[in-house]
């Protein structure tokens, strides 16, 4: 063959895949995932506490700034002690929140809608009020071993019993605690009131895969596994448990939280993980639609993060979320920015091509109290400007930071500043709830901070989110994989940019000042592009040509996003 019928072909191979690369994006790729925190996002029934049926009458909002999946926070009944991190009854709805008939409702209005919908999934521990936890405290037939039992150790001089191990909860304290009923010590590690169950009795996992198939017989579109880090804890072949390495005093005379590493992050956390994804992909075999999705919480390292996704025989949860911007304070520049992009790129895009960007939770202080207001904006144009998946939390398009005064009863209490209610319009509790009064206060901002106000103003936290989620849907932000491309570092110490491009179509270029004073750059590259997409720190106008073949400046803050079309 003549080198040059080779070119021919070749070229006419690589125009095949980039027509279709586009295509080649599973849903979840590049989706614009919203976290929805029930309590908090809408009330309907004057309650003063967030419920389903809120949700559904909101969810035409989510559409129309650009998400194409939510992730619910539990909806399971539940005495609440974690706030519903807690669950009584797995395949049953929340009574405050609403019934069964409402959830089938906000389901086939989400679907109406075009929007995915996810649920959260507390595979590690029930509450203490659970059913199958009461029936294991009596041994009742089955369900003896569902929760991690032990008599502890006794003293052979004093006779006195002391329990298993050092391990410690999450929440503080002891991770045993003794029932007199049951003569035994159980595992948590979390608050005492949720049990850890035996992940290695098999009729656990058995009755978790008849749970999760409840739900995708209703129509779910996947799971945020809650915890999987903690799934399994190390037993000694006699029994026994094994004491961590203690971690130290800290500077009040505490111990320090001991070396985990009996507790967290065990390799049989990710077989469990495996399990469900073949479960998972079976389900859709036999049922059919779309891939039915597995995000994953686990602040654990890359290193652990990508053995979830695949081991190169098995493989796990699509999305492990990427909690690194969750770490970024008011002292992170560009240059932490670029750094915890690549502590994920390096790991997870170099071995499996996939990434999400998860900067808001309900576990974390809100990004504009922790980075400074001033940055939001900048932010969301970098966080959806990279490719990958976006995971956004209520009240994050519209730049909510959080409201301090909040206090619930949370076991941590550290975390109601960043639930408090959704902000909506200026109206009696933000819009968010007709009562008289609301489970966490709102934020006394919220007449000059809401969605209304927001909305279809230019510059606006909410429109810059728009703007973004629009610009995912294009064919520079979709066709990542194959060809195009992307790009993305720190230009100096306080400028962050971001490059997507579909070649020889078109190129989209983030430019964000997260610092304080003027910047300039000179030659960035031989093109004139178009300002789409300005925060209210610009000077420039939408529209407005910049050549950036020569010198260019950002202002203090100044974050933006050019085009340019062949
Ligand atoms: C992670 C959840 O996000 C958090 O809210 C909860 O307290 C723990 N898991 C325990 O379930
Ligand atoms: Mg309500």
């Amino acid at each position: 063959m003549s080198s040059c019928l080779l070119r021919f072909i070749t070229a006419l191979l690589l125009c095949a895949v980039s027509a279709t690369a586009a295509d080649t994006v599973d849903w979840w790729e590049s989706a614009t995932l919203y976290q929805t925190y029930p309590r908090s996002f809408m009330d309907s029934d004057g309650d003063g506490i967030g419920d389903l049926n809120g949700i559904t009458s909101r969810l035409a909002f989510l559409k129309e700034i650009g998400v194409t999946a939510t992730w619910i926070s539990p909806i399971y009944d539940s005495p609440m002690a974690d706030m519903g991190y807690d669950v009584s009854n797995y395949t049953k709805i929340y009574p405050v929140f609403g019934t069964m008939e409402d959830f089938d409702a906000m389901l086939a209005k989400a679907h109406e809608l075009d929007l995915k919908l996810i649920l959260d999934f507390v595979p590690n521990h029930s509450s203490d009020e659970c059913e199958w936890f009461q029936k294991s405290i009596l041994r009742e037939d089955g369900y003896d071993d569902w929760y991690v039992w032990d008599d502890g150790k006794i003293d052979p001089e004093t006779g006195e019993r002391s329990p298993p191990s050092n391990w410690r909860a999450t929440f503080g304290g002891s991770a045993w605690t003794w029932v007199e009923e049951r003569q035994q010590y159980y595992l948590h590690q979390f608050l005492a009131k949720q049990p850890d169950f035996n992940f290695t009795n098999p009729a656990v996992r058995e009755r978790m895969k008849d749970v999760m198939k409840f739900w995708l017989d209703r129509g779910v579109d996947g799971f945020r596994m809650d915890a999987t880090n903690f799934l399994v804890e190390k037993r000694f072949e006699n029994g026994t448990f094994p004491d961590e390495p203690e971690g130290g005093i800290d500077p009040n005379g505490n111990t320090k939280f001991p070396n985990q590493i009996y507790t967290v992050d065990l390799w049989e956390d990710t077989e469990i993980i495996y399990e469900w994804r073949e479960f998972l992909d079976e389900y859709q075999r036999l049922n059919g639609g779309d891939t039915r999705v597995m995000i994953i919480e686990a602040y654990s390292n890359v290193t652990v993060l990508s053995g979830y996704i695949s081991n190169g025989t098995n493989v796990g949860g699509q999305m492990p979320m990427n909690f690194n911007f969750v770490s970024l304070n008011e002292n992170s520049t560009a240059e932490t920015v670029e750094t915890q992009v690549n502590a994920w790129m390096d790991v997870i895009w170099a071995k499996h091509k996939m990434a999400n960007w998860v900067a808001n939770n309900h576990d974390n202080s809100r990004l504009p109290t922790r980075m400074g207001e001033s940055k939001v904006d900048a932010m969301t144009m970098i966080i959806h400007g990279l490719p990958g998946t976006s995971v956004t939390y209520y009240g994050e398009e519209i730049g909510m930071p959080d409201y301090a005064a909040a206090c619930s009863g949370d076991p941590c209490n550290f975390r109601d500043p960043e639930r408090t209610p959704m902000q909506w319009n200026g109206s009696k509790n933000a819009g968010f709830s007709t009562g008289n009064t609301t489970w966490l206060p709102v934020n006394p901002n919220y007449p000059f901070l809401n969605v209304q106000v927001q909305r279809g103003v230019a510059r606006s936290s909410l429109q810059i989110f728009k703007g973004m989620t629009a610009l995912k849907k294009t064919l520079a932000f979709k066709a990542f994989k194959e060809d195009g491309g992307f790009s993305y570092g720190a230009l100096s110490k306080q400028v962050f940019q971001v490059v997507r491009t579909a070649i020889d179509r078109e190129e989209y270029r983030v430019l964000a000042n997260l610092g304080n004073q003027i910047e300039y750059f000179d030659g960035l590259v031989n093109k004139t592009m178009e300002y789409v997409l300005l925060n209210s720190y610009s000077p420039h106008r939408y529209g407005d040509k910049l050549d950036l073949n020569g010198r260019i400046y950002l202002m203090p803050y100044e974050a933006v996003v050019l085009r340019w079309t062949a």
